[in-house]
């Protein structure tokens, strides 16, 4: 706990964007720069010294230091801090020590590991197939170094007692996962025998683990063999080759994601260098998370004897949910069965593939569509039935009603059967795990409940109420002077997340806190913490508003916004009591009438 705040004590969150970035002054404290998470021209990226926080006006992300090193350098929580502790000088005291050490020395030894299988593989007199072998896979000198590709001798014991001459006891060899114990009690035993050894690496490059591929073409054993889950791998948490591909998945905005390690080490020897592989299973939460620091954007390509387009689109829900846009890479059939197979018959036939992945929906449609009769109306029923679930799944509202239209429109049937289908379609979960605290004007938000009124207000309205509420705060907060300006009743008029920050009193959060009180160590967002960025939110977007605006000016502005805050406050007022009066008209209720025609006059007058 302490420690968050004792590194972010010694640094400026300033500096330290400025190590990426090409700051320029802004406003009051702040500074600005083309975003580094979202392509743009017109900088809406800004941080800002006093309240050690940033925020995208773009792309609506914000946060401290921490999220900031996080997401740029694609590190988690702990990762982040100890590279902010290290630039500050900092010593994280007792940092979970232990379990870092185990960490650490297990890495080590997947590391000694993988060198010796390098060279096991590039000279050992006994390693002359394996040679053939890569050989023929295409695996030449440049790309086998840069995977660390090597060769597991045919030996129960040469890696043991290689690691053995290295002071690594069999404990530690068996917790790494490169030995194993027989059942009867007898001497552990190397656990990859005979095979082609791909090193896996984390997001940052650690070795956590292998897979060895079976250089026979009949394998009897399994084709590929896996690390057994230790302390530092879980299959289901690496992507294999993100290490090496996360800058080029940056700069494209892009992922490429292939079922099989060979597809990846292919596609990098011919260059195509934003591509990662989930190892033959469908992309788990922790797999999405760790593509999420880099790109919202997939391209997936299933090998051509994967299963059905049903289970492949299964495998594709969670993406779906968390709203990554996905395409389908399809390989035409002469390509192969998968982009391995591809490359090495032409690496033109994978890159063009790649170029023209279409929209996961119009695959989708593609397929459905396929070979049916469309004056048969059983099979507009089928095709219905096929694609109706899928557009369910999407979670955009108008990207939703986007294929509903052109459902509509291929069908020949109409919209309202359709929507009237899809309601009867069964239910479908979407699960939520990469949220982010977002604020702003901007659609991509929940804006106030409009229920508090008693009403719906239009969303426009509630849009305009919110800018014209963040920029009243935004300029009260930073002009403490301004605040004998406004009526007393202003809470009244102000959205319930900012009515409370402001009945709070402003003043609490007059400078920047960062370095009181206490913060947890992970990342969960408590109330206090939300009412913190949402206050530095507002800050910064007083910077954004008024870049160097005179007192008077700002004085004006604040007047402006805050009488057509109260206008808007009474409009929704006094349409709310507008349909009260017609319900009690239509009940003859005379009391509820007169009453109500008393608390329109007040209102009016
Ligand atoms: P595939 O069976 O599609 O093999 O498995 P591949 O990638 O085309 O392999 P090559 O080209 O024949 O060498 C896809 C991926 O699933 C994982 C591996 O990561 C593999 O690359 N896998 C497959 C396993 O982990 N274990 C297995 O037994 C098979
Ligand atoms: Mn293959």
């Amino acid at each position: 706990m302490e420690a968050v705040e004792e590194v972010k004590s010694h640094l400026d969150i300033v500096d330290v964007a400025a190590e990426y970035l090409q700051l320029k002054p802004a406003g009051s404290g702040s500074f600005r720069a083309n975003c580094p998470f979202h392509q743009e021209k017109t900088p809406s990226f800004f941080v800002n010294r006093q309240r050690q926080s940033w925020h995208c006006f773009g792309c609506n992300k914000g946060g401290d230091v921490i999220s900031f090193v996080m997401d740029i350098e694609g590190m988690d929580f702990r990762e982040a801090l100890e590279h902010l502790a290290q630039k500050a000088g900092v010593t994280l005291p007792a940092f979970n020590t232990q379990a870092t050490g185990e960490r650490r020395r297990l890495q080590e030894i997947n590391d000694l590991a993988a060198r010796f299988f390098r060279s096991t593989l590039l000279q050992s007199p006994d390693a002359e197939h394996a040679r053939k072998y890569a050989a023929e896979r295409g695996i030449d000198e440049l790309t086998g170094d840069l995977f660390r590709i090597g060769y597991a001798p045919e030996s129960w014991d040469a890696l043991r007692n290689a690691l053995n001459a290295k002071e690594i006891s069999d404990d530690e060899i068996l917790r790494a996962g490169l030995i194993a114990q027989s059942q009867n009690g007898g001497r552990p035993y190397d656990r990859f025998r005979d095979r082609l050894m791909f090193p896996i690496q984390d997001v940052h490059g650690h070795t956590i683990g292998f897979t060895g591929r079976s250089l026979s073409k009949d394998a009897k054993e399994a084709k590929y063999v896996n690390t057994p889950e230790t302390a530092i791998f879980k299959k289901s948490n690496v992507l294999y080759g993100l290490d090496k591909a996360k800058g080029e998945i940056k700069s494209k905005n892009t992922c490429v994601i292939v079922e099989g390690n060979m597809d990846v080490v292919s596609s990098h020897r011919v260059g195509i260098t934003n591509v990662v592989c989930s190892s033959g299973t469908a992309l788990t939460a922790d797999q999405l998370r760790l593509i999420s620091r880099f790109t919202k954007n997939v391209l997936i390509a299933f090998d051509a004897d994967s299963a059905g387009i049903t289970a492949t689109l299964r495998g594709l829900d969670l993406a779906r949910a968390e709203d990554f846009n996905i395409k389908v890479i399809t390989l035409p059939p002469e390509a192969g069965k998968d982009p391995d197979d591809a490359v090495r018959k032409d690496p033109a036939l994978w890159k063009e593939a790649i170029a023209s992945a279409v929209d996961i929906m119009d695959w989708v449609f593609r397929l459905a569509f396929k070979g049916k009769n469309l004056s048969d109306p059983m099979q507009k029923r089928e095709i219905a039935q096929q694609v109706l679930p899928e557009i369910k799944r999407i979670v955009d509202p108008i990207i939703r009603d986007h294929w509903i239209k052109k459902l509509a429109v291929g069908l020949e049937t109409s919209e309202d059967a359709l929507r009237d289908a899809i309601g009867r379609t069964p239910g479908v979960r979407t699960p939520n795990y990469v949220s982010s605290g977002r604020y702003g004007s901007g659609p991509a938000r929940d804006a106030s409940d409009p229920a508090r009124t008693g009403h719906a207000a239009s969303q426009t309205t509630v849009t305009r109420q919110r800018d014209l509420a963040e920029r009243v705060l935004g300029i009260l907060l930073v002009n403490p002077s301004l605040r004998s300006r406004v009526p007393e009743t202003l809470h009244l008029h102000l959205p319930d997340d900012l009515s409370t920050i402001y009945s709070n009193g402003l003043e609490r959060y007059d400078s920047a806190r960062f370095n009181e009180g206490s913060r947890p160590e992970e990342y969960t967002t408590t109330p206090e913490q939300t009412i913190d960025s949402l206050v530095n939110y507002l800050a910064i977007r007083f910077d954004r508003d008024y870049p160097n605006q005179n007192q008077d000016a700002i004085a004006s502005e604040l007047e402006g916004s805050v009488s057509a805050l109260m206008a808007i406050s009474h409009a929704e007022a006094q349409s709310a009591l507008e349909a009260e009066m017609k319900a009690a008209e239509l009940a003859g209720d005379i009391n509820k009438i007169t009453e109500l025609a008393r608390r329109f006059k007040e209102l009016t007058s």
